[in-house]
């Protein structure tokens, strides 16, 4: 699949200024992507849920650029002050999406952005922000040439364009859940590319909650990056490809039955065996805090004497995601507060769930007039 095109180019003296805004969530990886190759190829496939409220809400704004120069020309906003660092990584993106869209050009740009969750939360922002961009471009494309021939159209390349910027963020243009990465056990997964996979999901899991504890808020010491690249050496990785692969379809069939306990031990095992991963890489290091084992040892106590299916799961940091459905939403959430927020820092939890996906929204006036 290819979505070059030479033929994206605009006489700019017909373009309008405009803009356009996105607010995107982020997810939750139940099978995990953990090295790459080629152009942001996934080595495996992976499964994750779309949370509802951890979200970037990104405006693009756009105007004919007045001299043509070869970079992109872009400003970024992060929560109202201009931000050299993800302006130049946004640019970054641009530059490698111009196959695609050689418009990109011929345009210039400010970008405003906001978390939902607070700055510095160490929650990583990248599947939301990446997929909430990617999105505000295929509108954009939708506004200057031709509509996409219908909605799966558009958030197929929306996700393909996302997956370019940050590969987990390729998931999260899909509202519940979502698979990348080709595999037998999902019918048109690909690995330039995310599905959903909404409509297989039982609605046990539709209920379900993901509390993110946050133990640590600091900056990683050693990012996602680094990280797959350090796979490549790691031993253990073809038999890890091998593995999650075969733990996809596993988790796809009990995203369908219900099973929750069996959901919990992939979803446990997965998390140890990122880390896992990280600690027999070369050179080796460690995201998890004594306090993420705290958690876990007094969740796995709490979960042996009340039977209530709550089970953890780590992205590539220190702080606890809980999964739990609905159905014991009221002891669990009480549980957090007595016995887990003390490991966590400033006893702060995030309290989310699986949701719908991104929203197209309103582009708000009074930014504009910056
Ligand atoms: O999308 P990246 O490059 O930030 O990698 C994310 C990898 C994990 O979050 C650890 C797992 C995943 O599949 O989301």
């Amino acid at each position: 699949m290819t979505y070059e095109n030479s033929g994206l180019t605009l006489v700019t003296d017909e373009v309008s200024p405009g803009a356009i805004r996105w607010r995107s969530p982020s997810n939750i990886a139940l099978v995990k992507y953990w090295g790459k190759h080629g152009d942001q190829l996934p080595q495996n496939a992976s499964v994750s849920f779309t949370l509802d409220s951890a979200a970037t809400d990104t405006t693009l704004h756009y105007q004919a650029r007045e001299r043509l120069g070869d970079g992109i020309d872009l400003t970024l906003y992060f929560e109202g002050e201009e931000r050299q660092d993800f302006g130049a990584r946004t640019r970054t993106f641009f530059q490698r999406l111009l196959p695609v869209y050689p418009f990109l050009r011929q345009l210039s740009f400010r970008v405003d952005t906001q978390n939902s969750f607070p700055h510095s939360a160490g929650i990583a922002s990248s599947a939301s922000g990446m997929s909430a961009l990617a999105l505000c471009l295929v509108s954009l494309e939708e506004a200057l040439f031709e509509p996409l021939p219908d909605r799966e159209a558009f958030l197929t390349k929306a996700s393909y364009l996302a997956r370019l910027g940050s590969g987990s963020a390729s998931r999260s243009v899909y509202g519940s859940a979502a698979v990348w990465g080709k595999t037998d056990a999902c019918s048109g997964s690909s690995d330039e590319h995310a599905v959903s996979v909404a409509d297989i999901l039982h609605p046990v899991f539709q209920t379900y909650h993901d509390d993110i504890l946050l133990v640590s808020r600091s900056e990683k010491s050693v990012s996602s990056r680094a990280g797959h690249g350090l796979m490549e050496q790691n031993p253990y990785a073809p038999p890890r490809y091998a593995q999650a692969n075969r733990r996809v379809a596993e988790m796809l069939g009990v995203l369908k039955e219900g099973d929750t306990e069996k959901f919990g031990q992939i979803l446990e095992s997965e998390a140890l065996t990122l880390h896992a991963l990280m600690m027999s890489s070369q050179p080796y290091y460690t995201l998890i805090e004594p306090n993420t084992l705290h958690v876990i040892q007094r969740l796995q106590q709490y979960r042996s004497e009340t039977g209530h299916p709550v089970h953890f799961t780590l992205d590539a940091g220190p702080n606890v995601h809980l999964l739990y459905p609905d159905s014991v939403a009221e002891p669990v959430k009480g549980f957090i507060r007595e016995h887990l927020l003390p490991y966590c820092e400033d006893r702060l939890y995030l309290a989310d769930r699986v949701g719908k996906g991104p929203q197209q929204l309103e582009v708000n006036t009074t930014t504009l007039a910056r």
